[in-house]
């Protein structure tokens, strides 16, 4: 049942409120502006029903407050039909709606209900929104490897469960995206997922950011503030780049698994929580582990469910796939751009080892579509370092099967080198030689050796020996 604050200062409105919600709605019913904040902190609440004129703090200064915050509820205000240009004050600051005092009882519960169907709604046209798109049960996870298979099927395993689960992987190998499809396919994909990326925030802050604080707890801690565990209530907190966190801060985070309660910095009382754990990080954690980096007691306790994602260079037949996703994607956000992959290009594509892994890959089909002028992508579309290394590739393939000699091997890879560092420095030699970490004396020797011409892109064909 949704959660209702009522917020006057009158018992009889109060209670009238009460009975009047009470069948379709949970209703905490206060009396100031003070009890309204407290309950504000803890617990949830969906919408809040609000006197403007009290004694002591006013509904304005209630709304003031809440604009401080994040994450607040739509606020109805109660208005008396004298103070109109109280109420215009309320919605500036933010008020949903407002009803007059004495209010029509149809009307009111009226509000409230469309209130909330107006938040279904939004979730529907998400949801909706992600049908059409083709979003799968797994959400914008792409892959047909093996080992992507078998992480499709763990996260479908997991997702019901409550199991803490961690995931490792290489920078850009979709850690985050794993742990989006566990929350969106379990029991809480309604409730919320909150990030905290452990990489970003200063040891400093930390702790208040994942427990929160009171007012007063440390020097600029005017204002209480929840954190991020209490706001994960119901849902899941995902802990990004988890090795990062300072020992200290592991031991506090072990204690809030263990006992789940969690206390605010500056607080006496325990809160209980009831939060889903998902971890990533692109270290291996064993190793930290066993180093002395990471405590092992929190590592057991984080790692019930681990998940390896693969490098994408292990898993080379998905990147097609990949690809042709995001060359989709991309000309349907810019509306116009190529359509298709020139053959040679997937190969490229292929070859590459992506030290970036999928985030590479993604960037480099994007900036493509928005370079190509033409209908398909060519090979020289792509970032250099794909086309370097797909023509070294591709020379290694021709001296494994013995098309080509070792030799002759190593010196069209030289020649390739050291044309494309002339052709950056637009046939500047000394910048050129600069650039590949050789005199100039000797770049001018190599380029007679491999029949490149003093003008960038003149040259002979290169000399075979055989
Ligand atoms: N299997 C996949 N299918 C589709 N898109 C993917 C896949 N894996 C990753 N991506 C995309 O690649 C990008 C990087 O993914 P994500 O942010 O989840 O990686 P990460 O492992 O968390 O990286 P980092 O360690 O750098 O934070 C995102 O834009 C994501 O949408
Ligand atoms: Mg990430």
């Amino acid at each position: 049942m949704p959660h209702v604050l009522v917020v006057d200062d009158e018992p009889g409105v109060r209670e009238s409120l009460r009975m009047l919600l009470k069948d379709e709605f949970d209703v905490t019913p206060v009396g100031d502006v003070d009890a309204a904040l407290a309950v504000l902190d803890e617990r949830a609440v969906d919408a809040v029903l609000l006197d403007l004129v009290m004694p002591g703090r006013t509904g304005i200064d209630f709304l003031r407050e809440l604009a401080e915050r994040n994450d607040t509820p739509p606020v109805i205000v109660l208005s008396a039909t004298r103070a109109v240009a109280t109420a215009v004050e309320a919605m500036k600051l933010g008020a949903a709606d407002f009803v007059t005092k004495p209010f029509d009882v149809d009307a009111l519960r009226i509000k409230v209900r469309k209130l909330f169907e107006h938040r279904a709604l939004e979730q529907e046209v998400v949801r909706l929104r992600d049908a059409v798109a083709g979003r799968t049960r797994l959400g914008r996870l792409i892959g047909q490897s093996e080992a992507m298979r078998a992480v499709f099927r763990t996260i479908e395993r997991v997702a019901a469960s409550r199991a803490n689960v961690l995931i490792s992987g290489e920078s850009g190998t979709g850690k985050e995206l794993v742990a989006r499809a566990i929350h969106d396919l379990g029991p809480r994909r309604d409730e919320r997922f909150v990030v905290v990326n452990c990489a970003a925030i200063p040891a400093t802050l930390m702790e208040s950011e994942l427990f929160g604080h009171e007012k007063g707890a440390f020097t600029d801690a005017s204002m209480r503030h929840v954190g991020k565990f209490e706001t994960a209530h119901g849902g899941t907190l995902f802990l990004d780049e988890i090795g990062e966190m300072t020992p200290a801060m592991q031991a506090k985070l072990l204690r809030a698994l263990q006992e789940r309660t969690i206390e605010r910095l500056g607080g006496a009382q325990s809160i209980a929580v009831d939060v889903r754990v998902v971890a990533a990080t692109n270290r291996d954690l064993e190793r930290e582990v066993a180093q002395g980096r990471f405590r092992s007691d929190l590592f057991y306790r984080i790692h019930v469910v681990p998940i390896a994602l693969p490098a994408l260079r292990e898993r080379r037949e998905d990147v097609r796939l990949l690809a042709e996703a995001f060359l989709t994607r991309a000309r349907d956000e810019a509306g116009r751009g190529p359509r298709r992959f020139e053959p040679e290009t997937l190969i490229a594509l292929e070859r590459y080892a992506w030290p970036g892994n999928v985030r590479e890959l993604e960037n480099a089909i994007e900036r493509a579509v928005t370079l190509t002028e033409g209908d398909t992508i060519a090979p020289t579309d792509l970032p250099d370092e794909v086309q370097i290394a797909s023509r070294t590739e591709s020379l290694r393939d021709e001296v494994r099967a013995g098309r080509v000699d070792l030799e002759s091997a190593v010196l069209r890879f030289e020649s390739e080198l050291i044309r494309e560092a002339l052709e950056r420095s637009k046939g500047n030699q000394t910048r050129a030689s600069e650039q590949l970490g050789i005199t100039r004396r000797l770049l001018k020797l190599k380029m007679d050796r491999c029949g490149i011409g003093a003008a960038a892109g003149e040259e002979a064909a290169p000399s075979e020996p055989d």
